[in-house]
């Protein structure tokens, strides 16, 4: 949906080594798309035995091809090589991730627990890149986090550098720091120079917001060709690539219909992002989180599809995770303001000042305890006034 709506890549979320390894390739000719599944035979002495598919990846030729990155989940060179050269052929290219702070990928050694094993981390990129990447023509490249200093981040970008990496993706924010919390950008005057000079592409990532937030980026680091993720904003969103993103009514319902054709069996998923996609004071946010089949999200969406009054009509915004809720025009405006001030902010922060967010809170909170002291000032004003009255 992102592609369709002005995104030049995506990539697909962490899919593990050992699980890709496991699947068995199909061409789904209902769908017209090639699924990678496992297919688990079910004991049941009261229905007799089945088999149970379940589709690990999914891939549509028709709308991806030329455009889909394959995101592994690995802690292991060799079994990183074998999950690649199963889904190559498919893909337009293979990613690293070494940036997921959560438990599933930290505990076997993935994700941003690589950051803390560079040698481990830059041998399954050697692996993927001479193995892989070489003889397949295609890019390998890695997606990482800031380490909490500028010679240790410096020095693990160099390393990873040396692997034969194409793209480096940098998501701005160390691996204790959460998304609500703003990514710390005060490096990237020295990284992305250092990576450019290997001939290495760069990517941006941390609380992006829009095609515009890319180019004021762009603008402010002075650099034309550094590229934008965007993660979170899409994903209540997936239509903020577009000049003219769409509203919340609306992407749910082109969403309702791509999860019908393509994944009509995942209603965890289904659900899991209409609840992202609908402001969490529409009502029809809490209709859709009770929602237990297909049937009840169509129904949902039918009733919304005519109500002109309701929040779905407007734009939903999670910047650094706080909910808006914005008009066609608020909206406007939000996707079109330059953020210089911010982004000179996240450029010139040193370690430990505090986050823009925190800044903005005690200044709200400041303000209104000023307003507080002025209402009660008013009002000891209004009492010191003789009072009217009347007399029979
Ligand atoms: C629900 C969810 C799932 C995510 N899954 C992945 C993933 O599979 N691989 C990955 O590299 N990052 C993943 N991320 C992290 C995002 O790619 C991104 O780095 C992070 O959200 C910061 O970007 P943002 O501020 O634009 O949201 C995920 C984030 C969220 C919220």
């Amino acid at each position: 949906m992102s592609l369709a709506h002005g995104c030049d890549l995506v990539w697909s979320p962490e899919i593990i080594d050992k699980k890709i390894v496991q699947t068995t390739r199909i061409v789904n000719s209902q769908l017209n798309t090639v699924d990678y599944v496992i297919d688990q035979p079910i004991k049941s002495k009261k229905h007799g035995d089945s088999v149970k598919r379940s589709v690990v990846f999914r891939t549509s030729h028709a709308h991806e091809r030329g455009n889909l990155i394959f995101q592994l989940g690995s802690a292991d060179p060799t079994v990183a090589v074998d999950a690649a050269l199963k889904v190559i052929d498919d893909v337009d290219g293979i990613d690293l991730n070494c940036g997921c702070p959560k438990p599933f990928s930290t505990h076997a050694g993935m994700g941003a627990a690589l950051l803390s094993t560079p040698d481990l981390l830059c041998s399954i990129l050697k692996a993927l890149v001479e193995k892989v990447g070489k003889p397949k023509n295609k890019p390998i490249s890695c997606k990482i986090r800031m380490l909490d200093t500028l010679e240790s981040t410096t020095s693990l970008v160099e390393q990873i550098c040396a692997t034969g990496i194409t793209n480096l993706t940098i998501h701005c924010r160390t691996r204790d720091m959460r998304n609500r919390q703003d990514p710390r950008w005060m490096y990237l005057p020295t990284l992305i120079p250092l990576v450019k000079s290997k001939g290495i592409s760069v990517v941006i990532n941390g609380n992006l917001q829009s095609r515009t937030d890319i180019l004021n980026m762009r603008k402010v680091l002075n650099d034309e060709e550094i590229g934008g993720m965007i993660a979170e904003a899409a994903e209540c969103n997936p239509s903020v690539f577009s000049a003219t993103p769409q509203n919340a009514k609306k992407t749910v319902l082109e969403f309702l219909d791509l999860c019908t054709k393509f994944q009509p069996e995942n209603l965890a998923n289904i659900k899991f992002m209409i609840l992202n996609l609908v402001p969490g004071k529409s009502k029809y946010y809490m209709k859709f989180a009770h929602s237990r089949t297909l049937e009840d999200f169509h129904k949902v969406a039918d009733e919304m599809k005519d109500d002109d009054s309701d929040l779905v009509n407007k734009f939903l915004v999670k910047d650094c995770q706080k909910q808006l809720v914005l008009t066609q025009e608020e909206y406007t405006d939000f996707i079109n303001k330059e953020r210089p001030d911010e982004m000179k902010y996240a450029l010139s922060r040193k370690p430990g000042d505090p986050d823009r967010g925190d800044i903005i809170k005690k200044q709200e909170q400041e303000a209104a305890v000023a307003r507080k002291r002025a209402r009660e000032a008013e009002e000891e004003q209004a009492n010191k006034k003789p009072k009217a009255v009347t007399c029979n």
